[in-house]
C-alpha cells in the first residue's frame, strides 16, 4: 500500500489509459467498521482501491469541531494495509485548497432540509471536495455509507447532473451490537452518554416497526420519535423528518421504499444523526 499525499504523484499511479477499474473510499479519517465496509467493497469489486483520508476544513462551520475532530492516521493506514488497499491519498489542505482556490458547488433544493438547514454551508462543502476527488481519481466507483443519508443522496444527484462518469455505491448502516450507528463522532461521548444516544436509534426502530404494521401517516410517525427521545431527559432531538428520497422534500404519507425518516439529536456536545428508508 502506499500513502500519497500529492495529486500529481496519485494521478501518475492511476494512469487513466489503462483499464483497471478504480474504487474511491472518500474519508475524513479515524475509520471504524462502518468505513472498513465500504473499503471492502471498493477493495472486492475493483482492480485498484483508492481510500482519501483528508479532514474537509470547508464543510465544517467556524463553531463546529474541525479541530477536534479525531485523527490516527498512523491505525488508520494499518486497518487499511491489512484491507488490501492500494492506495492511501492523504493530502494536506493547501494540496487541496491551494491558495486563490475560489469555486464551490452547491446544490438547490436537496440541502433545503434535514442536517442541510442546520448547517447552511456544510454540503456545499462536501459536494466541492467530493467533485475534487473524483476529477483527481477518475475511479470507475465511489463508495459512500448510509448513515450519511442526505450527504449520499446529494452526492449522487451532483454526479448525475454533472454528467460525471462515475458509479455511485451506497452501503448500509453499520451498527454497534446495541443498535448506535457507527460515526467517528461516537469517540466523543463517555459512557453515559453512549448509553443515552440509544434513545435515537430506538426512536427510529420504534418508527420503523409502526410503518411495518402499516402506519403512513408522516405526522404519526413524527410524534412517535420525538416522544421516544423525549423520554430520555439528556438527549435533545434537533430534527426529526420524512422526506422523499430522491429531493428530500418533506412528506406527509410514507411511500414505502421511497420515503427517507431522519433524525438528528444533541447527546451533551456531540450531534448525532440517524435514519432508515421507511418500509426496507
Ligand atoms: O462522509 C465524510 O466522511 C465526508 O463528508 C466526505 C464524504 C469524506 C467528504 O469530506
Amino acid at each position: 500500500m502506499k500513502v500519497i499525499q500529492e495529486i500529481k504523484a496519485l494521478r501518475r499511479e492511476l494512469d487513466p489509459f489503462t483499464d483497471r477499474e478504480v474504487g474511491l473510499v472518500p474519508t475524513m479519517g479515524y475509520l471504524h467498521r462502518g468505513h472498513m465496509s465500504l473499503v471492502s467493497a471498493a477493495v472486492n469489486e475493483n482492480d485498484r482501491s483508492v481510500v482519501s483520508i483528508f479532514v474537509n476544513p470547508t464543510q465544517f462551520a467556524p463553531n463546529e469541531d474541525l479541530d477536534r475532530y479525531p485523527r490516527d492516521m498512523e491505525r488508520d493506514c494499518r486497518l487499511l494495509e491489512a484491507a488490501g488497499v492500494d492506495f492511501v491519498f492523504a493530502p494536506d489542505v493547501r494540496e487541496i485548497y491551494p491558495s486563490g482556490f475560489a469555486t464551490r458547488i452547491s446544490q438547490e433544493i436537496l440541502g433545503d432540509h434535514l442536517c442541510g438547514r442546520r448547517r447552511p454551508h456544510h454540503f456545499s462543502g462536501v459536494l466541492t471536495v467530493v467533485a475534487k476527488l473524483l476529477g483527481i481519481c477518475h475511479p470507475d466507483r465511489v463508495y459512500f455509507g448510509g448513515k450519511d443519508a442526505q450527504q449520499a443522496v446529494m452526492v449522487s444527484r451532483m454526479i448525475r447532473d454533472l454528467n460525471m462518469d462515475v458509479e455511485m455505491r451506497i452501503l448500509p448502516i453499520v451498527r454497534d451490537a446495541d443498535g448506535l450507528a457507527l460515526s467517528s463522532r461516537n469517540q466523543y461521548l463517555n459512557p453515559r452518554e453512549r448509553e443515552l444516544a440509544l434513545a435515537l436509534p430506538r426512536a427510529l426502530n420504534a418508527a420503523g416497526k409502526r410503518v411495518k404494521a402499516g402506519e403512513r401517516d408522516a405526522g404519526a410517525l413524527i410524534r412517535e420519535i420525538k416522544e421516544g427521545i423525549a423520554r430520555v431527559p439528556g438527549v435533545a432531538l434537533e430534527y426529526v423528518e420524512l422526506v422523499k428520497l430522491d429531493d428530500l422534500q418533506p412528506v406527509s404519507e410514507v411511500d414505502p421504499g421511497n420515503t427517507l425518516v431522519a433524525a438528528a439529536v444533541r447527546v451533551g456536545a456531540t450531534r448525532l444523526i440517524d435514519n432508515f428508508i421507511a418500509g426496507e
